[in-house]
């Protein structure tokens, strides 16, 4: 099946901020699709002059099409944890986290969970994502079911957690292995669906069960490997106790055999300079999640130094101390986190971290992230007349770039008009 897409279109080819050719657009462009794949991408008039007249064209006016926004780090089971007033890291996760992730030891509940985070990640126009599920097996089962259902590219996996936490979110280290092996050989590769192992954070696994997940993770090198890193400054204090002969919190993953391509940190506030360098040599990759960061007042990520010493990374909500859904607000407060440290965010380059550094990052630039030809073609119609004050600004923006900030500063769900999934329409809004 061909088809095509006339709009705005917008994409990146490499990081604009160190390539000048980085970002691409056309005002009017025309994107064309074959079997849920990008054919090629252009200015509308020249490239419907070589379109054979039976392939149909989908309009959309006042719009801007972007490639489908990844979120690189995102807890399914804290959707109802969001907006949880008052606390910082340890006892947020004590006070509301925890017994939140109690109930998806429950297939039900976390089937019911698992629609509802799904299509609010496609309401926002994220098509793809990398995803914490709670430390039962089940809810990790619901999650992979209604993610292949919508045929949406998720990388998930079960938590880890052997330790430092209530009785009935722990699982052992033999356990968890085993546990996390049987979802990796169910569902990684199936269709879009990958397998990521997942250790909480080092407070919450011991060294065996460390060492067990970097087993797992060289048994099935091209599996994603997800946690958290260097967040808070009481974290990074205990975990120091807790591991006495680690050079650094990320020496504690790295002696595991956890720092490799396709593993993925997020937050990494409090690193220390050698750490920089191995995350740079290792290929490893940083999930940046300004709304949590600023929620939870743990601290302000530099992206600048990240991007010198060349390492991958990408955008992310944290949901559920993350603060919004929204890839958009997360853009719009990553500018601020940025601009505190006299740095900033060009709309060009959050769309790059939103899109095509978010890929990299999770180790699948070569299938989603731009619209580059025989990518799969996922992508968000932004509209430009969502709201009457977006309207209004948009209406005196002359070039997409300042449109696109436009969208990353006042924009939220309600900017995205639809969003498409290997080409076909998977939500559009105000329809069921
Ligand atoms: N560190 C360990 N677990 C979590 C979590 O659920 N959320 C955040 N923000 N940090 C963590
Ligand atoms: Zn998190």
């Amino acid at each position: 099946m061909i088809c095509a897409h006339r709009g705005s279109l917008a994409h990146c080819l490499a990081d604009p901020s160190s390539h000048s050719q980085g970002f691409e657009s056309f005002e009017d462009g025309l994107l064309l699709i074959e079997d849920g794949h990008v054919v090629s991408i252009g200015p509308a008039q020249e490239s419907m002059a070589n379109l054979s007249a039976d392939i149909p064209i989908t309009e959309h006016s006042n719009a801007v099409l972007v490639p489908g926004f990844i979120d690189c780090h995102i807890h399914y089971p804290q959707t109802d944890v969001i907006a949880s007033y008052g606390t910082q890291l340890l006892d947020w996760l004590q006070n509301y986290t925890f017994p939140a992730e109690v109930a998806f030891a429950d297939a039900n509940h976390a089937a019911a969970n698992a629609e509802f985070f799904l299509e609010e990640l496609l309401k926002n126009g994220t098509t793809s994502a990398l995803v914490l599920a709670s430390v039962h097996k089940v809810s990790t089962e619901a999650l992979f079911a209604a993610a292949h259902q919508r045929r949406m590219r998720i990388a998930a996996g079960k938590v880890l957690m052997d330790r430092h936490c209530p009785d009935n979110l722990r699982d052992t280290a033999r356990s968890g292995y085993a546990e996390s092996r049987e979802l990796l050989e169910r569902w990684h590769g199936q269709d879009r669906l990958l397998y990521a192992i997942t250790p909480r954070f080092a407070v919450t696994s011991s060294d065996e069960q460390l060492i067990l997940a970097g087993q797992l993770a060289a048994e099935f090198p091209d599996t994603l490997i997800h946690t958290h890193l260097a967040e808070n400054p009481d974290e990074v204090q205990w975990v120091s106790e807790l591991f006495p002969q680690a050079r650094s919190y990320l020496d504690v993953y790295q002696r595991a055999g956890l720092l490799r391509e396709r593993a993925v940190f997020a937050h990494c506030l409090h690193l220390q300079q050698p750490d920089y360098e191995s995350m740079a040599s290792s290929g490893a990759g940083i999930a940046f999640c300004p709304t949590s960061n600023l929620f939870l007042g743990s601290g302000l990520f530099d992206l600048a130094r990240a991007k010198q010493q060349e390492i991958r990374v990408g955008l992310a909500t944290d949901v559920g101390s993350g603060t919004s859904f929204s890839m958009l607000q997360t853009m719009n407060e990553a500018y601020k986190v940025l601009q505190l440290q006299q740095q900033s965010l060009s709309s060009p380059e959050a769309l790059y971290l939103a899109t095509l550094g978010a890929a990299k990052t999770l180790g699948i630039k070569d299938k989603v992230g731009s619209f580059e030809p025989g990518k799969e073609a996922d992508f968000v119609v932004l509209d430009n007349t969502a709201t009457p004050l977006l309207k209004r600004r948009i209406q005196i923006t002359n070039t997409l770039e300042e449109t696109l900030f436009a969208y990353m500063i006042l924009g939220d769900d309600r900017s995205v008009r639809s969003t498409y999934i290997l080409g076909e329409q998977a939500y559009r809004r105000g329809e069921v």
